[in-house]
């Protein structure tokens, strides 16, 4: 994230002696994107962050993905890849459901109450929907107060834990894992990096870390998601540190982990029906994050509110239902949770009966994130065992298994 924030104790030149009240330096680590030539931060330890005393696997959950054949649209009920009585023991890293993904991104989904391990993904950045309940989510860089509605949005290698707080329920995530950096979308920012006045957020509704963190204790695992050899391309391995991570006294720069809520976001609405990207968020790289936000809808006198029927010619297009009434869903079995993969090849819009009945509605209360991919979409473990098995009927109101 192109702008600037500093927390805690840092000296007034970069690469130079910075000591505690004892004279003992500290160890200034260069978190850098992109070979040293994009967004850095420069953090200052108290202990070497390099000192590993062991290093061993981490065996992930189920990663493989099929294609999507025949293909078909799906709706994935993802409420019901978790049980009431394992959330307790269940946490939000290694916890997660894989759902969808491609060599580009991969969508899970988790239901926690347990605390996580210390976490770093190194494959890309992670932004995580945080769909109801409530966390701490302690980074290297300082805590974020995650809540409902809230993106998280971690940078790749960012060592962090989450720790939901009991007292609001389990925590339901929705994680967007990247390949790439997933930041503001690109046409929103000025050539410096500033927020444009047309885009829908801007920089004071991004909320950064708080003071810099202090972790106790020796030999801290760390759990690492890394590109790996297998089908998946993705493994994991736990070091072993030394010293805990989190022993940063201060930091600067442009790259840190921030929050985002989605009730920050101001939707931009018209007289005729407005395209998706009007709803952009977040992008990576051949991906994009949209919401759909409560809103006032189109004011033509003749308008029709809910979508055109549509061929995402380019993508798939991935919807997470997280709150309202989907006007344009009524009718397919939708509710809270629900996801729904539209992919390219086949034309989708709104339910029967959906199209006529938006019109003269002029607010629609509807929350949702979406997710548009620009290479297919495959299906993870956690897509086949929350298949409802009927989406693809559900504009004739017949199918193989239903009879005429
Ligand atoms: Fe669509």
């Amino acid at each position: 994230m192109a702008y600037y924030q500093r927390r805690g104790d840092i000296p007034p030149k970069r690469h130079t002696q910075h000591r505690d009240t004892e004279g003992k330096l500290y160890y200034e680590e260069l978190m850098g994107e992109e070979g040293f030539v994009s967004d850095s931060a420069l953090l200052y330890h108290r202990e070497i962050p390099s000192a590993v005393v062991d290093i061993r696997r981490w065996v992930l959950p189920d990663q493989e993905m099929i294609p999507n054949e025949p293909l078909r649209p799906l709706h994935l009920r993802l409420p019901e890849l978790f049980k009431a009585g394992d959330v307790d023991t269940t946490d939000a890293v290694t916890g997660r459901r894989l759902v969808l993904g491609n060599d580009d991104v991969r969508i899970s989904y988790v239901v926690a109450g347990d605390e996580s391990p210390l976490y770093r993904n190194a494959i890309g950045d992670e932004c995580v929907y945080v769909e109801s309940g409530a966390a701490t989510v302690e980074t290297v860089f300082g805590a974020l107060d995650a809540r409902p509605g809230d993106y998280v949005v971690l940078p790749r290698a960012t060592t962090h834990r989450w720790l939901p707080d009991g007292s609001r329920g389990p925590l339901k995530a929705y994680i967007v894992e990247g390949n790439s950096h997933i930041t503001p979308a690109r046409r929103y920012l000025s050539r410096f990096g500033q927020m444009l006045e047309q885009a829908p957020f801007c920089e004071r509704d991004l909320h950064g870390p708080g003071d810099p963190p202090h972790g106790e204790g020796t030999d801290v695992e760390v759990y690492i998601k890394h590109r790996g050899a297998g089908a998946s391309g993705i493994a994991g391995s736990v070091h072993v540190s030394l010293h805990h991570p989190f022993d940063v006294v201060g930091w600067d720069g442009c790259l840190y982990p921030y929050t985002f809520n989605i009730s920050d976001f101001e939707p931009i609405t018209g007289r005729v029906h407005q395209p998706p990207p009007v709803h952009q968020v977040f992008e990576g790289n051949n991906f994009v994050i949209c919401n759909f936000v409560p809103r006032k809808v189109d004011y033509h006198p003749l308008s029709i509110p809910v979508p055109y029927y549509h061929s995402n010619v380019d993508s798939d297009e991935v919807m997470f239902y997280c709150r309202g009434n989907y006007e344009a869903r009524k009718g397919s079995g939708i509710g809270q949770a629900s996801v729904t993969l539209h992919p390219g090849g086949h034309v989708h819009g709104p339910q029967p009966g959906a199209y006529e009945r938006s019109i003269g509605l002029d607010f629609f209360d509807e929350l949702a994130v979406m997710v548009d991919t620009f290479r297919p979409l495959r299906l993870a473990e956690g897509a086949r065992a929350s298949d409802d098995g009927r989406y693809a009927w559900t504009w004739s109101g017949r199918g193989p298994s239903t009879s005429a």
